[in-house]
């Protein structure tokens, strides 16, 4: 098994905001190179829709071609689009599988396969809580996040045996634009605040900073980390816990 590089280059999707931009400034805190990919601009974020699964081959070869060996990968860029079951569109439901599940296992195999001939890399998927419990309008992006969950335990069995540890890290409720839906922010209002904060239902009785999640990941690419794989960091301040 090799040796975590000096300086390893890390690859953030995502990163031009919420989690993936937290996720970044603490890698880069950390000592990583990080190119962030977003499908939005942002300050030296490279662009890229990570649902093109076809290019993510070529683009990794691009990245290692102008930064080094790629060591690590966290895949963060995600979209929820919160439809019931009657109105769930075909172009919904392939855009949030094609986003949530299609790219970061794609991104996967093209990061793992460099970084396993390598002998070491650090491979985190942010999932959510969604990945094991459900929640009405929601049925694309639960079926996506559980999916990943499950590709992150077969990464992490593929991949174990060269020197590469793959995890998954599942949020609960995060204080990022994501809290926003119909323009109405979900953590602002009594059904969480009622329900959740005051009801007992969420221990820690308040959502997660992005930070928060980004210190979770710190932990598990790290050099420190050298016997997690396969499994699920939960972030969620006790919220699947309760009944
Ligand atoms: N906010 C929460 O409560 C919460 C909870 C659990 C899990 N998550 C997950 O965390 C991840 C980050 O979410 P967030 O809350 O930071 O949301 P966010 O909307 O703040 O950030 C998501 C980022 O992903 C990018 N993105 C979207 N589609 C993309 C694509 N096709 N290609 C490349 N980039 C794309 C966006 O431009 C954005 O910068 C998502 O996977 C989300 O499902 C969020």
């Amino acid at each position: 098994m090799s040796a975590r590089p000096e300086r390893p280059v890390a690859i953030v999707t995502g990163a031009t905001n919420g989690i993936g931009a937290a996720v970044a400034e603490r890698l880069t805190a950390d000592g990583h190179t990080v190119v962030g990919l977003d499908i939005e601009p942002g300050p030296g974020i490279v662009a890229c829709d990570v649902a093109a699964i076809e290019g993510h081959d070529a683009l990794v070869a691009s990245i290692e071609a102008e930064h080094g060996p790629v060591a690590v990968l966290v895949n963060v860029a995600g979209v929820a689009m919160p439809q019931p079951l009657r109105d769930l569109s075909p172009a919904t439901y392939r855009r949030q599988i094609a986003v949530l599940l299609d790219g970061p296992v794609f991104l996967a195999r093209a990061a793992g396969i460099r970084m396993a001939e390598r002998g070491w890399g650090r491979i985190v998927n942010i999932t959510s809580v969604h990945a094991s419990v459900s929640e009405r309008n929601s049925l694309a992006y639960d079926a996506a996040k559980g999916g990943l969950e499950a590709a992150t335990r077969t990464l992490a069995i593929e991949l174990g045996p060269s020197g590469v540890l793959v995890n998954s890290v599942a949020p609960g409720f995060v204080r990022t634009r994501m809290s926003i839906v119909d323009g109405v922010d979900e953590l602002a209002g009594s059904w969480f605040q009622d329900r959740y904060r005051d009801g007992g239902l969420l221990p820690l009785q308040r959502a997660c900073e992005p930070s928060e999640v980004a210190s979770a990941v710190s932990h598990l690419v790290s050099a420190d980390n050298t016997y997690i794989t396969g499994a699920r960091i939960v972030v969620d301040g006790g919220l699947t816990v309760t009944f």
